[in-house]
């Protein structure tokens, strides 16, 4: 899909539709160029909240289009979500009409300020909902092409509306290499091929790679994720990519879980559902995909990014449940179910960062099912040793898109994780507040200097339903627009 920036409307534009955004506190009578607005609009039950859309019943203009009016919901809720679901809901309806090109005469009260943020989100549901993973459909008949052209309709002479376009656009690219990465097999996404792609970054944008074989990780003491990593032919890359940007105040650390599959090991998972576990390296995904937005915007903060790559198999060569690891940390860990594997890849992946002079370090992962059961399929928990640090991400989330919500890492049930013989257990004892005794889990091997937070992804990572606006059956991308406007935020 194309977009541009267009102050002509309509007249000169060969579309083949016009889309309205509408104010659920709009004047309806108002609507003098449409004489039968009030009444279709009642007719469809429109009322201009979110998620309403209704075709006028006759085509409008010279050359004729049809006309789609999308609710905006209340002026004052009006944001960066609500610009970016109307836009996604546009481009749904305008789908199923199979148009392919279109107009979006933007409300002038819907870029009044925040025109950058505004223009972005509208840029990004356009594209991430007209984008669709075909990859693997050879009938060319039934691959859809979506629409092709879209032109939002503003007064150009604002700088502010260029700018938005731009990064919304650079957003979009970057999810959607993030979700490209997540819904592809995992007979192509091994932990070489992440190495591969980080090494295209770090390529294409001028970072620093460094990819480390099974020996090296053996050097280096990494006990933890080599025991997650034993049991797979295909072998484990430790992937380190660092981005120094001149006169950076502040260095991020990005932790992408990155498990290419998750059988569980030994504890193996039931087969039912088992083909989603090639989703569970979309902690992996979000920070690649965040460094591709960053090697693009360029701001003035330093990145390391890390990624601890393998694949959990059974095999006579894996990791048996009893088995008693050994760190990078030095910390040993007692392994009673080898399906709970995040957590062992990330203490060594955490341990590694912390000696990269961070300030600060957020991680990534399709940690638990225990935090989808507990907050859904839209949402992802977060949690961490500083609570100014998760408010700040709990803010840009709002904005991103990427819905967080925070869950309280009580120290009291450390009890539950605590090993007899070992100093640490890879699960708790008992059932309850799984998210929480994974998130404890990590905590252990986090030093208190640094401010650390835990983004559980289990739930929105990747979803075979087709429910929400932005995204359908196929990897998310979650996470890459807030971890890309936290690093924004802080140059
Ligand atoms: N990758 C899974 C978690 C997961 C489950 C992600 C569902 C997305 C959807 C993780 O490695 C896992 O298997 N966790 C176990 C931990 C348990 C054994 C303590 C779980 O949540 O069941
Ligand atoms: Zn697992
Ligand atoms: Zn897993």
């Amino acid at each position: 899909m194309e977009i541009f920036l267009e102050e002509k409307k309509s007249k000169n534009l060969k579309t083949e539709a016009v889309v309205f955004g509408i104010f659920e506190d709009s004047d309806f009578s108002k609507k003098e160029n449409f004489p039968n607005f009030k009444k279709e609009a009642e007719r469809a039950k429109f009322k201009g909240n979110l998620g309403e859309s209704f075709f006028y019943s006759e085509k409008l203009f010279e050359p004729k289009k049809q006309v789609l009016f999308v609710g905006l919901g209340k002026k004052k809720d009006y944001g960066s979500q609500q610009a970016r679901n109307s836009a996604a809901l546009a481009v749904r309806k305008l789908q199923e009409r199979n148009i392919l090109s279109a107009e979006f005469w933007l409300h002038p009260e819907e870029a009044k300020d925040k025109k950058i943020e505004i223009i972005s989100a509208i840029t990004e549901g356009l594209i991430l909902t007209n984008t669709k993973y075909q990859r693997f459909i050879t009938d060319k008949e039934k691959i859809s092409k979506g629409i092709e052209e879209f032109f939002i309709c503003v007064k150009k002479e604002d700088k502010d509306f260029e700018k938005g376009l731009k990064i919304g656009e650079i957003l979009s690219e970057a999810v959607l290499f993030a979700r490209d990465l997540i819904t592809s097999p995992s007979n192509e996404i091994t932990p070489q091929y992440l190495a591969e792609e980080a090494l295209s970054l770090s390529k294409a944008y001028g970072f620093k790679a460094k990819i480390m074989d099974e020996k090296e990780c053996e050097k280096m003491g990494m006990g933890a994720f080599l025991a997650v990593a034993k049991g797979s032919q295909n072998k484990p890359r430790f992937i380190h990519l660092s981005y120094k940007a001149k006169g950076a105040k502040k260095t991020i650390g990005f932790v992408g879980k990155g498990l290419t599959f998750d059988s569980g090991g030994i504890s193996l998972k039931p087969a039912e559902g088992m083909g989603a576990m090639k989703s569970d390296m979309s902690g992996a995904a979000a920070v690649l995909g965040a460094m591709k937005a960053l090697g693009e915007l360029k701001p003035k903060v330093n990145i390391e990014m890390v990624i601890a790559a393998c694949e959990n198999m059974p095999s006579g060569s894996a990791m048996r449940p009893g088995a008693i690891i050994k760190s990078m940390s030095g910390k040993t860990i007692e392994v009673q179910n080898t399906d709970a594997e995040g957590r062992l890849t990330l203490a060594d992946a955490l341990t590694y960062i912390q000696k990269q002079n961070v300030d600060e370090v957020i991680d990534l992962a399709t940690l638990t099912g225990a935090c989808m059961i507990a907050l859904g399929t839209d949402i992802a928990g977060i949690m961490g040793n500083d609570n100014d640090f998760v408010d700040y991400l709990l803010k840009i989330s709002q904005k991103s898109g990427d819905a967080l919500w925070q869950l309280p890492l009580e120290s009291n049930y450390i009890r539950f994780i605590k090993s007899p013989i070992a100093d640490v257990c890879n699960i708790s004892r008992v059932r309850w507040g799984g998210a929480i005794t994974a998130g404890l889990f990590l905590k252990f091997f986090v030093e208190n200097k640094i401010k650390w937070a835990h983004i559980d992804i289990a739930g929105p990572a990747y979803r075979d339903d087709d429910l929400n606006e932005n995204h359908r059956a196929e990897g998310a991308g979650f996470g890459v627009r807030l971890l890309a406007k936290y690093a924004l935020e802080n140059s």
